[in-house]
């Protein structure tokens, strides 16, 4: 998989992006791009949610080197943990010791609007899998990197757009919570809740990546306000959120490099 993607460009980025449903428009503001298929790497599983492109972008920012996955892989597709966390082995194994993991999320809070963005500073598991039969240690790592998250804030600053900080809830889906569990999740202190991203996140720290998560709110979740909710809906508003979500990410970006 490493050698298949070294052989088709010279370019050794430091730093990745997995983008989110609807994201993918992110990858205008790169140049010298190369695309490569999920489905053409040896190996690789197909991207199959409607909103996710299913390909690698490699190419550069500003004149930095740059890998963005435009798609990601979902536990509700019938992956394992192993098959969602491969594009963050991938980007490991290329040399990526910097990763912005984003995402689409709906708000559990009504004074988190649709069409902002939240940094993630927190994360909580809300699938309840995790076996009591299998304890895992708890490392002391910081999962969300704090200097990133500085850096993130003091981007939004500088090209004047607000912004504030958030826990991510990871739910199983692919249906959307009911209202009643949105009123749990947000009587647990959640404030944005989504189907992706956990896994993605405690993989990267488990490999030694530094890691800044960022959630486009694209609704609000079931039951906070009274409106129908549809995927089609969450592409529509991640994608009027392009410019702000591209300014942002090109300023923490080339900040990572300073
Ligand atoms: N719930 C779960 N996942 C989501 C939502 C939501 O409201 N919006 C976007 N992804």
């Amino acid at each position: 998989m490493k050698q298949f993607i070294i052989d088709r460009t010279e370019i050794r980025a430091s730093i990745a992006v997995v983008l989110g449903s609807g994201m993918g428009g992110f990858c205008d503001r790169m140049d010298d791009i190369i695309s490569i298929p999920y489905k053409d790497i040896p190996d690789y599983p197909e991207s199959t949610v409607r909103g996710h492109a299913g390909e690698l972008a490699i190419g550069s920012l500003d004149n930095i080197p740059l890998l963005a996955a435009k798609g990601r892989f979902h536990f509700y597709e019938g992956y394992d943990i192993q098959t969602i966390t491969l594009p963050v082995q991938l980007f490991h194994s290329l040399g990526i010791k910097s990763l912005i993991i984003t995402n689409a999320a709906g708000s559990l809070k009504p004074d988190l609007r649709p069409g902002s963005l939240i940094i993630i500073d927190s994360h909580m598991d809300c699938t309840f899998r995790t076996s009591v039969t299998e304890p895992e240690e708890y490392l002391g790592t910081p999962f969300h990197d704090p200097a990133y998250i500085k850096l993130a804030i003091k981007s939004a600053n500088k090209i004047d757009l607000s912004i504030t900080k958030g826990t991510y809830c990871w739910t199983l889906g692919p249906s959307y919570e009911t209202p009643a569990e949105v009123s749990y999740i947000r009587s647990l202190g959640g404030d944005a809740v989504g189907m992706s991203t956990v896994p993605e996140i405690q993989a990267a720290t488990e490999l030694g990546m530094k890691v800044l998560g960022i959630s486009t709110i694209t609704n609000y979740a079931a039951g906070i306000i009274d409106k129908p909710l549809s995927h089609d809906d969450v592409i529509k508003v991640s994608v009027q959120v392009k410019d702000d979500f591209t300014n942002l990410l090109t300023e923490i970006i080339k900040g990572m490099v300073l």
